[in-house]
């Protein structure tokens, strides 16, 4: 059993991260109400007080459009924030995880899937705060597991959020009904976040260092969504609903997909998107989420 700190904890992943694993790990969970990352006095009396093994570093301001609205209060959370946190965990003797994201990449003229080696160019507030983070924690921590991940799926589940996210959204207008258009030049992995949890174990023992985490496709957004109607049994809807966007991102196409390749040599494999995809909604609609042990 390790004894883990995650900050973030009411958001999307960080929720279902201390559900899934609170059986086996000893975790403590703290949001914005119990830590802001932003006082740095409090950040180290608390983990100094938990002593964790790893530290997990999920609080950030994740809303793209925010971001770019309040790019200082972006910054000074997903930067500072990460910086105040890393530095505790070095000063208790912990590992720092931090959860970084592939829109470092959105940038970059040349097209992915980009390996860890690959230079990042984020051309967004929320990708550049981000790599930022992740310049400076190598600066000041030790030990220092980044993994960027990409856009991670899952569905609501009782008294926790859920994001924006490729199966809900697509749910989401059909039930709505609202014809909605979808970028048909954006190519982007999805995982599902109950993927990314059975893996986590095996992610934190990883070798200090960066790496790509999560689901490939070779689809572009409007077919991931289409693939998403099909498997609802609704297929008969898609010209109805979805709209290809042919415009958006036509005279550069929005290619930020992750090569995983560095994992998956370290025996982490995930799924496929689209069979991720399915795996989720066969899992919704028969068993429900099973927790483990
Ligand atoms: N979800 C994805 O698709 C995805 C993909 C790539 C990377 N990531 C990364 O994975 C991590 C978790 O993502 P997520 O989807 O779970 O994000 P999320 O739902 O937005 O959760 C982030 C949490 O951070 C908290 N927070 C913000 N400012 C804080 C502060 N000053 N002090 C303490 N907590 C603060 C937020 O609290 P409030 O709600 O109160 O603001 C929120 O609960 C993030 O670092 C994100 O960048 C996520």
């Amino acid at each position: 059993m390790a004894k883990i700190l995650i900050t973030g904890n009411k958001g999307f992943l960080g929720t279902r991260f201390q559900r899934y694993h609170g059986r086996e790990h000893q975790i403590e969970g703290v949001g914005r109400e119990d830590l802001d990352i932003l006082d740095s006095d409090a950040v180290q009396r608390k983990i100094a007080a938990f002593g964790p093994r790893i530290v997990i570093h999920g609080a950030a301001v994740t809303a793209t459009a925010f971001c770019e609205q309040n790019p200082e209060q972006a910054r000074e959370i997903n930067v500072t924030g990460a910086l105040n946190v890393a530095a505790a965990a070095r000063d208790a003797g912990a590992r720092m995880v931090f959860l970084s994201t592939e829109q470092v990449f959105n940038g970059n003229d040349e097209p992915g899937p980009y390996s860890e080696d690959h230079q990042a160019v984020p051309n967004t507030v929320y990708g550049k705060t981000k790599l930022e983070a992740e310049e400076r924690l190598r600066e000041i921590s030790q030990d220092l597991l980044i993994l960027r991940l990409t856009w991670l799926f899952g569905l609501p589940e009782f008294r926790e959020p859920v994001n924006s996210n490729v199966v809900w959204d697509s749910i989401r207008i059909a039930i709505s009904g609202r014809r909605t258009k979808v970028a048909v030049h954006e190519y982007r992995g999805v995982t599902w976040v109950y993927d990314l949890l059975d893996r986590f174990p095996a992610l934190l023992e990883l070798p200090s260092g960066t790496y790509h985490v999560g689901s490939e496709n070779d689809l572009n957004r409007y077919d991931l969504f289409r693939h998403v109607f099909c498997e609802l049994g609704i297929s008969h809807r898609v010209e109805e609903l979805l709209v290809p966007d042919h415009k958006l991102y036509r005279e550069r196409p929005r290619d930020i997909r992750l090569d995983t390749e560095k994992i998956l040599s370290r025996g982490i494999v995930f799924p496929e998107s689209t069979r991720a995809i399915s795996q989720c909604l066969r899992d919704f609609m028969t068993a429900g989420i099973a927790l483990p042990g």
